[in-house]
């Protein structure tokens, strides 16, 4: 088990078969291949998940998707595991999106008190978020992401290839995250504006992200700025159980709203008009919009200063992100004096 780690490796993947080869590099006689069940269906019969050069392999085929981020689910892979005899110098790879590597990192942090661990991100949004940073969890019923660690992972796969198989409404949540980066990185917008392919896309986004948690991996100063849209968001994606995100990307049209920045919207339509995204229309269309809702979610989301006070994160300009501290009955006004707009907003 290695404790001097700052920052996880890249490594990028001509195909499949050179997977297996990286993954047999390995420091370890063990692997413990955590794989999402749907993306197991999809390459079984090109990835052999069980077969890697001179290693033991043990295979925990976890829920497809944000199923397994759950107690349940930690409970049975943890014993799963403990079941094999295996010890501390065996290393686990995350093989699946966002929601499987949150959930396979949070059981490496917690067998037998942390093994090492690599991800194979084979979503858009786990390329050029989630599978980086080493922020780890299941959800709670008092919302997502409440039990977690801080585990970084040694080793991230990319190979966009994965994104053959990927449904389109997934596509579109992952380029959420990258509309985040537009407004976090000038290069980033820049490099979306001017119709870059997906392949740099995805390797600035990457890129940026490593950089900010290099610097501050626990998230007491600057890596807060990679929650922008996602108080709200958050909240969004708890009421209407829709894709991450999508509710990333309502929860930044939110925030301009609420928070009076129209130049900000603006930029958000440029942005959505050239990656070529047809959002369908806000999830509250044309129904009364849910302030109640969101406010309470995030006054139980202890992820807040305290239960009264929140950070929000916001920008005045493209790639100048500022926090502002909130109280939220102040929130819940600011919300209440533009439900009407909120409600009224089309992309
Ligand atoms: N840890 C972090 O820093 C961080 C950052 C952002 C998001 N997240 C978390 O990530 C999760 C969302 O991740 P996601 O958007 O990757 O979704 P996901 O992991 O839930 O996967 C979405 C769906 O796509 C399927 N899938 C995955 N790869 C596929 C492929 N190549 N082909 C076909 N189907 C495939 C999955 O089975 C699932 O049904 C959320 O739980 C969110 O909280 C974490």
């Amino acid at each position: 088990m290695h404790t001097d780690l700052l920052m996880s490796k890249f490594i990028e993947l001509e195909n499949l078969s050179q997977l297996s080869a990286e993954i047999s590099k390995i420091p370890s006689n063990t692997i413990l291949m955590v794989v999402d069940a749907n993306v197991y269906n999809q390459y079984r019969k090109s990835f052999d998940f069980l077969n890697i050069e001179g290693k033991k392999v043990h295979l925990w085929k976890c829920l497809e998707g944000e199923g397994t981020k759950s107690y349940d689910e930690l409970k049975h892979a943890l014993e799963f595991f403990l079941s094999k005899n295996v010890t501390r110098d065996a290393h686990l790879v995350a093989f699946g999106g966002g929601a499987c590597s949150d959930f396979g990192g949070l059981v490496a942090s917690m067998l037998l008190r942390g093994v090492d661990w690599s991800v194979v991100p084979t979503t858009l949004l786990s390329m050029v978020d989630a599978a980086i940073g080493g922020k780890v969890a299941i959800n709670s019923e008092y919302g997502k992401n409440l039990v977690g660690a801080f585990h970084l992972p040694r080793n991230i796969y990319l190979d966009t290839a994965f994104l053959e198989t990927l449904p389109k409404s997934e596509m579109i949540s992952g380029y959420g995250e990258v509309i985040k980066y537009c407004f976090l990185d000038e290069k980033i917008y820049d490099a979306v504006v001017n119709k870059s392919d997906l392949q740099t896309l995805i390797h600035m986004c990457a890129k940026y992200k490593q950089k900010i948690v290099e610097k501050d991996f626990k998230e007491s100063g600057n890596r807060v700025i990679l929650n922008l849209g996602h108080t709200v968001g958050h909240a969004i994606e708890h009421i209407y159980k829709i894709p991450h995100g999508y509710a990333v990307l309502w929860g930044l049209v939110a925030l301009f709203i609420v928070t009076g920045h129209p130049k900000m919207l603006a930029r958000l339509k440029v942005i959505v008009n050239s990656l070529g995204i047809n959002m369908d229309e806000s999830p509250w269309q044309n129904k009364h919009f849910p302030t109640m809702d969101i406010v309470n979610y995030i006054r139980k989301d202890k992820k807040g200063l305290s239960n009264e006070v929140i950070q929000i994160i916001n920008v005045e300009e493209v790639g100048q992100p500022n926090v502002t501290t909130y109280h939220i009955d102040d929130v819940q006004k600011m919300i209440q004096d533009k439900e009407d707009e909120l409600s009224k907003f089309i992309l």
